[in-house]
């Protein structure tokens, strides 16, 4: 999506703070001795209340209303009867319509107590989707946005994962104009359009370097090599100012 009007701004607002308020109360549910499956639950009783759909169940049949990853899985995890456990790494990414709208949102969260390591991975995950959120400008090039994450990832010595693409989102969840790396890639010539409306969310890694289906469920992607991974996501408006974060 492009913004034309201030209407669409503020129907991509709307579902943007829904979609941020069902990540937050997942969140603050997350414990040990919860199911996924009950998490999920949280999240869709927060869209179903604003009147929002789950996106990745109305455009994929995603058989969940949100995705939840733990530990070695890092992206599309179907909700279930996994228990969480302290220690777990919990990916939650939720993205839904409203209104003809879509937002989409996601990030990472370790259930206490976890190792310095992994506390240092989740603060620097945050850290890196800045820097690609700073990146963004109308009149500047897409690639920036990955540039910017890879010498950050490089400054601290992670890796990131290099198929799992950021993406325009707004009219769909996946939209125009298709995949943007957060990594470096110098085939990567477009330049922001003015008003566009897209995701930043790299995947950070300690050495995982792509994303590859498990193989098990027909959803769920772990990396490899096998490596733990954080990802944090907002959905972002171009504007000439800069960039306008809409699910905060
Ligand atoms: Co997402
Ligand atoms: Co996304």
């Amino acid at each position: 999506m492009t913004i034309g009007s201030e209407d669409e701004l503020d129907r991509l607002k709307a579902v943007g703070r829904v979609c941020a308020l069902a990540r937050d109360t997942m969140a603050e549910a997350l414990r040990p001795g919860i199911t996924t499956a009950e998490l999920d639950g949280i999240g869709k009783a927060i869209l179903d209340a604003h009147g929002a759909r789950s996106a990745p169940g109305i455009t994929y049949g995603f058989p969940g209303a949100t995705c939840i990853s733990v530990n070695e899985e890092i992206a599309h995890g179907i909700p279930g009867t996994r228990v969480i456990a302290a220690g777990d790494l919990v990916n939650i990414d939720v993205s839904a319509e409203l209104d003809g709208v879509f937002a989409d949102t996601g990030a990472s969260y370790l259930v206490p107590e976890a190792t310095p390591q992994l506390v240092a991975l989740c603060r620097d995950g945050r850290r890196a989707m800045w820097e690609g959120i700073r990146a963004v400008r109308s009149g500047a090039k897409l690639a920036d946005i990955g540039t910017a994450v890879g010498a950050f990832a490089r400054r601290h010595r992670y890796t990131l994962i290099e198929n799992l693409a950021s993406h325009g989102v707004g009219d769909s969840l996946h939209d125009e104009p298709g995949e943007i790396p957060t990594w470096p890639d110098r085939f990567e010539r477009r330049t922001i359009a003015d008003g566009l409306v897209l995701t930043v969310e790299p995947f950070l890694s300690l050495g995982g370097r792509f994303a590859e289906d498990r193989g098990d469920d027909g959803w769920t992607l772990v990396a490899r090599p096998a490596a733990l991974c954080v990802q944090y996501e907002h959905t972002v408006v171009a504007t000439r100012r800069g960039p306008v974060v809409v699910t905060l």
